[in-house]
């Protein structure tokens, strides 16, 4: 069933990228009027069309959830990370068919034939468009002045140099892969920068320990740069609010989908967050849902429960709470209608939340009345359909009436106003047959507004308090390297001790950690999920100490019990995580050190030759290690990322496969931006892009492409230098260099030199002939096998490894499962002839996220495939 679905879907998107006569190069810095572009013409560099000059910024039409196959956006992104600084159409995203067009009247985005979004009316014709190297998005007149920008439309995120006026404000995402507007908003105001809930304000900027005033002025713009977050007063000129942060080549500020308000800088390929708002989570307004009671972390538990006589809608107690008492319902949502204008207020009743129960508008908003009793108090709110609770001091006899939906309370035990809640609720009637009704149709119908009322918001907020918790987490990571730390490591020891989980590895304690990489001097590489380091351990054991950076979203005790997974998998092949670090808002996984570094230094760099056996000695010992994971280990794990990088050699032809069951950690969200981070499209099976059927099978796929890689000695695609060099030394047959002039996708190479049985011409000539034809046609043929289209054509790994050994007869390639390899080829080639001579920019280099690799040879060429990002989360 999902083969056949698969089946469907690449024979559309062959035809797609038939249908296409030309594809696209990626344009730099202006676009000029009579532009046309969609995202299947720019299928291998994901959507990227335009880049700024020096490639910090491009435009694309980008999917940032391969989850949703609908959620295309004409965005602005940072390259390294493909962090997305402004989007056109964030409420209507389109399908991956849909077209932008430029031309003299402005920017059409249209899905068939319905135009989703274009610029306003210009003033005059557009003669150009411009990406800047600032990020800015631009429509230019034939002066060069600007007649649109994508700065004065801000998003959710500002960029450094970028200035936002007073009176306007960014609106938070739904989630990292929905980018409509949710329900938090940061705005410039004429005093302050403030964020907002459904309009009730929850932080000001003036009221941070961390910003200084230094003026009364009136504010004009906001602006963030190199040294700080500004707001600016008169022309711009003077400081009125500021936050100084440390010195960064590039940081953002984003109001991120959990509500928060952070800054952060990128260093090192890592996003790391300066400044948070607000700091404490608990003042976040929807942080436990409705209703929901958030206790400071740090006091026990610390998260989400429910005040006294309350219970959780759900299992999760961050979805909010309901009343307990089942007699009371919350009164239905107010409309216009007069349907349910009819409530009677006889039946309504205020329910307290016990002592200590804050909220937030308390500290913002002032008493809606002053000097009043209790009971008038609640009467305004029950003369207001709107008014779902109240808030009282009977000291002051202050009145707060809430008219929003309720966010969530906090407890403060300091709370000097001595402020009580009460909540209005419904009773309901047990007598039959009133209205006319018998008892279950009257229940159903009070059970209704209920569900809307709650079930709606919190589908919402799983979207919500997901990122929150990635964004929590990499704060505690991060914070350490924040100027702005203000929390101390108790809290999150104490979190570590409740944690017990069995056949975790041995816990390293962070100093030791510390002293044993020399303050994490000694960087041997650095992957998707974070830098490695060399270390020392007191007892003269070497290590490689992993520092995490892209795990997290899912809770602690789920990364627990990931590492005591991984921890119990022994295989000469698979490198052993020894042990790891939780602490100091770190977390390092400890793995046995390799001294030989990843075969992609060895195999694509200038320096020793691996002989033909140590290769297949390679080939063999990945293909057992995979084989193992696969269905070795009790839990069947799928790999995700086999590529030369996590493939790691030791003396004595020692070989060992890094980085598996780490994908387990990421989040949806996290894991697209994790692979395309890491441009790794090049392993990556068709079946990705339908992102539906991720089996062991995609590992074999990706695994058959190394293969290929080892045979050859290059990266899969390559521009083949005008300098042949040795390249026709010892080809038994020469007539195929001249084609092979230019640039080469060496799959396809190989299965025509396999049509033709010549399979010499597929060595790695620096072999200079130490390998025999039938050597190489055996990789050739495990490798064919293992890319073919359809997964179940694809050998398992058990017989990979059979194969190899040949303990089974050698696998016979199946060419119409490798036909796509044809389409690809082409591409491939049209892409870089269209650059003409100029052949280094021939297919723009994808933003790399990782590579210890600093090849600057051709070698180094993005390695294309005719897939796109895609999500790595869940299987195993
Ligand atoms: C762009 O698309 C429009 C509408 O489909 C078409 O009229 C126009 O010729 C196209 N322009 C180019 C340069 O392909
Ligand atoms: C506009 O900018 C482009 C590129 O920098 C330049 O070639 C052109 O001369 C400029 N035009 C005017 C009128 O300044
Ligand atoms: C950043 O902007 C502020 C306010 O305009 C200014 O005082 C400061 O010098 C700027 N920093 C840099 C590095 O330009
Ligand atoms: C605004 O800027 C201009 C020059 O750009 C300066 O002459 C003027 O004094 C400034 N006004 C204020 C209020 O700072
Ligand atoms: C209710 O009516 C008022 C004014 O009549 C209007 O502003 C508001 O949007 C309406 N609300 C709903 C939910 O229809
Ligand atoms: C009013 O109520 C009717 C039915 O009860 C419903 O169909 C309609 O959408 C409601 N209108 C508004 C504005 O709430
Ligand atoms: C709802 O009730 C109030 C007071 O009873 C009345 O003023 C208002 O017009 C009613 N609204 C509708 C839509 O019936
Ligand atoms: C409101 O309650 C009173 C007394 O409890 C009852 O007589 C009246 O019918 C109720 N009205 C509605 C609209 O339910
Ligand atoms: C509360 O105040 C109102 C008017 O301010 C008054 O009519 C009422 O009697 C008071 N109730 C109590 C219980 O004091
Ligand atoms: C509320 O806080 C006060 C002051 O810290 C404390 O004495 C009291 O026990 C708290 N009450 C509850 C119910 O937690």
């Amino acid at each position: 069933m999902g083969s056949i679905v698969i089946s469907v879907a690449t024979f559309f998107l062959s035809i797609a990228i038939l249908a296409i006569p030309s594809f696209g190069k990626v344009s730099q810095e202006y676009i000029y009027p009579n532009y046309n572009a969609s995202y299947y013409q720019y299928v291998d560099t994901l959507g990227i069309f335009l880049s700024s000059v020096k490639g910090t910024f491009n435009t694309a039409i980008f999917n940032p959830n391969a989850q949703q196959s609908n959620y295309y956006y004409l965005c602005v992104l940072y390259g390294t990370s493909n962090t997305i600084i402004w989007s056109a159409n964030r409420n209507t995203p389109v399908s991956i068919s849909s077209k932008f067009s430029f031309t003299p009247q402005g920017i059409t985005l249209t899905d068939g034939s319905t135009v989703i979004w274009s610029t306003p009316r210009l003033n005059s014709p557009a003669t150009a468009m411009a990406l800047s190297e600032t990020g800015n998005l631009a429509l230019l007149d034939e002066s060069n002045n600007s007649l649109w920008q994508s700065f004065d439309y801000p998003t959710d995120t500002i960029v450094m140099g970028q200035r936002i006026p007073v009176g306007s404000s960014l609106v938070s995402a739904l989630s990292a892969s929905d980018l409509s507007q949710g329900d938090y908003q940061f705005s410039v105001t004429n005093s302050d920068g403030i964020l907002k809930w459904k309009g009730s304000i929850y932080w000001k900027m003036s009221m941070e320990p961390f910003a200084y005033s230094s003026s009364n002025a009136p504010i004009s713009s906001m602006y963030l740069n190199q040294t700080g977050l500004y707001l600016l007063g008169g022309n711009g000129s003077e400081v009125v609010i500021q936050v100084d942060l440390s010195p960064a080549v590039f940081r953002i500020a984003n109001l991120g989908a959990g509500g928060q308000f952070s800054i952060s800088r990128f260093t090192s390929n890592v996003w790391y967050t300066e400044f948070v708002a607000p700091d404490d989570n608990c003042r976040i307004p929807y942080v436990c849902g409705s209703m929901g009671l958030c206790t400071p972390s740090g006091t026990g538990q610390g998260g989400c429960s429910c005040p006294a006589g309350f219970h959780s809608i759900d299992q999760d107690s961050s979805k909010g709470c309901l009343p307990s008492d089942s007699s009371y319902s919350l009164p239905p949502v107010c409309s216009n209608n007069s349907s349910s204008n009819g409530t009677n207020s006889s039946m309504e009743l205020f329910t307290s939340l016990g002592a200590n129960v804050s909220y937030f508008e308390n500290i913002f908003s002032d008493p809606t009345v002053k000097f009043v009793n209790l009971s008038y108090c609640q009467s305004l709110c029950s003369n207001n359909c709107s008014c779902s609770g109240v808030f009282y001091a009977n000291s002051s006899g202050s009145c707060n009436t809430i008219e929003n939906q309720f966010g969530s309370f906090f407890l403060s035990q300091s709370d000097s106003n001595n402020l009580g809640g009460y909540i209005k609720v419904m009773v309901k009637s047990h007598v039959p047959g009133i209205n006319g009704g018998n008892t279950s149709a009257n229940q159903s119908s009070n059970g209704f507004p209920l569900i809307g009322l709650v079930l709606l918001p919190t589908t919402g907020f799983l979207l919500i308090s997901v990122l929150f918790l990635s964004i929590l987490w990499r704060k505690r990571k991060h914070s350490k390297h924040s100027k702005l730390d203000r929390r101390n490591s108790s809290s999150s020891l104490e979190l570590d001790d409740i944690i017990s989980i069995p056949g975790l590895p041995v816990r390293y304690d962070y100093e030791v950690l510390n002293t044993a990489t020399n303050n994490f001097e000694n960087q041997i590489g650095s992957g998707g999920f974070g830098a490695v380091f060399k270390g020392v351990l007191p007892d003269k054991t070497v290590v490689a100490v992993k520092k995490i950076i892209h795990v997290g979203a899912q809770g602690r005790k789920e990364f627990f019990a990931e590492i005591a997974v991984i921890g119990n998998i022994h295989h000469v092949n698979l490198v052993k995580l020894n042990g790891y670090c939780v602490q100091r808002q770190e977390q390092l996984l400890v793995y046995e050190y390799m001294n030989k570094g990843s075969l992609d230094r060895t195999l694509f760099s200038n320096g020793p030759v691996i002989e033909w056996q140590e290769r297949f000695e390679i080939a063999l010992g990945t293909a057992k290690g995979l084989a193992y994971l696969h269905s070795g280990c009790e839990h069947k794990i799928i790999h995700c990322d086999i590529k030369p990088e996590n493939i790691l050699l030791h003396d004595n032809s020692q070989v060992k496969l890094s980085d598996f069951g780490l994908s387990k950690l990421l989040t949806r969200e996290q894991s697209t931006h994790f692979t395309t981070m890491r441009g790794t499209r090049g392993y990556l099976a068709p079946e990705w892009l339908t992102s539906s059927s991720i089996s062991d099978k995609t590992d074999v796929y990706s695994y058959g492409m190394v293969l290929l890689e080892l045979v050859r000695g290059r990266k899969n695609s390559f521009l083949q230098t005008r300098t042949p060099s040795k390249e026709n030394g010892n080809s038994d047959d020469s007539s195929n260099e001249s084609s092979m002039m230019g640039p080469v996708y060496f799959p396809l190479f190989a299965l025509e030199m396999h049509e033709q049985g010549k399979y010499m011409n597929l060595a790695d000539p620096r072999l200079e002939g130490r390998v025999t034809s039938a050597d190489i046609e055996k990789l050739v043929c495990v490798a064919l096998c293992c890319v073919h289209e359809e997964p179940l054509l694809r050998p398992s790994m058990v017989n990979v490894v059979a194969m190899l050994e040949d303990g089974i007869p050698l696998g016979v390639p199946r060419l119409e499962s490798l036909n796509f390899l044809r389409f690809y080829g082409r591409r491939f080639t049209e892409a870089s002839m269209m650059e003409g001579s100029n052949e280094v920019n021939a297919i723009r280099p994808y933003p790399l996220g990782n590579t210890g690799l600093t090849s600057n040879s051709s070698d180094s060429y993005p390695s294309l495939s005719y897939l796109s990002s895609h999500q790595i989360s869940g299987p195993r």
